[in-house]
């Protein structure tokens, strides 16, 4: 049996729209599969079954899918916190610990997600592991000025690190949103620690952000080609 793993995207994103009430402030994620969520809560508010929501995106691109579907957009300056957020992740482990950022959007999910009373993460069933790390490599966001030390710093923590490149132009380096480089750092035996890695990597002047998403998601909707999984880490 071939599984359809943008079904499977889909599945999971429509599904976590069911948890959005009217009247919520909603963080909507970024990334292919934050996209069926965002065009869910868009079609329940064309349709009537919700009402008066307000979207706050994790991106330049989640801002205009939103736009497309319709759904009005707020500030975390006149929103600071945000009812329910939806996004998707790279990699999910047993405790709803996170690396996302292979999208490039890390910086302002984290903000959004930290805002967030809670968060429910989307995917397939791919990302789901034991141990972080041993799936995508953990991007760290970085200011382009703090390139070389930073990419030291992150080597000499046993990461090989890559400067993630521009899609199109592939001379020049990706630049997020924030108008940052992305590092991607590869552990070749997975993350033993993260929380202590979360706190060695952000201490580094320069470095921006990391994709470490921990004690952050609060639920995992997860689409496996049997059905729906739901994964908890506290009451929703
Ligand atoms: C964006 O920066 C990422 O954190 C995405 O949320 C993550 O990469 C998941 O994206 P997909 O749903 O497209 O795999």
């Amino acid at each position: 049996m071939t599984v359809d793993i943008a079904e499977l995207k889909k599945l999971a994103g429509e599904r976590a729209a069911e948890w959005v009430e009217s009247g919520m402030v909603v963080g909507l994620g970024t990334g292919s599969t934050a996209v069926y969520a965002t065009r869910a809560i868009g079609q329940r508010l064309q349709d009537g079954r919700l009402h008066h929501i307000l979207g706050i995106p994790t991106s330049e691109q989640t801002a205009r899918q939103a736009q497309e579907a319709g759904i009005p957009l707020t500030t975390l300056d006149d929103h600071p916190i945000i009812d329910l957020t939806i996004d998707g992740a790279d990699e999910i482990d047993p405790h709803l610990n996170l690396i996302k950022g292979l999208g490039g959007a890390l910086l302002r999910e984290k903000i959004v997600a930290a805002a967030s009373r809670r968060m429910i993460v989307v995917s397939d069933a791919r990302k789901v592991i034991a141990k972080l790390g041993t799936l995508a490599p953990l991007p760290v966001e970085v200011i382009p000025f703090a390139r070389r030390p930073v990419y030291d710093y992150l080597t000499s923590l046993g990461a090989q690190v890559t400067l993630r490149r521009d899609r199109e132009l592939e001379q020049r380096p990706f630049l997020t949103d924030e108008g940052n480089i992305i590092l991607d750092c590869t552990f070749p035996q997975g993350i033993d620690d993260p929380a202590t890695l979360a706190q060695t990597i952000i201490a580094q002047p320069g470095v921006v952000e990391h994709g470490l998403f921990l004690n952050l998601a609060t639920l995992a909707v997860i689409a496996t080609p049997d059905g729906l999984q739901i994964l908890k880490r506290s009451e929703i």
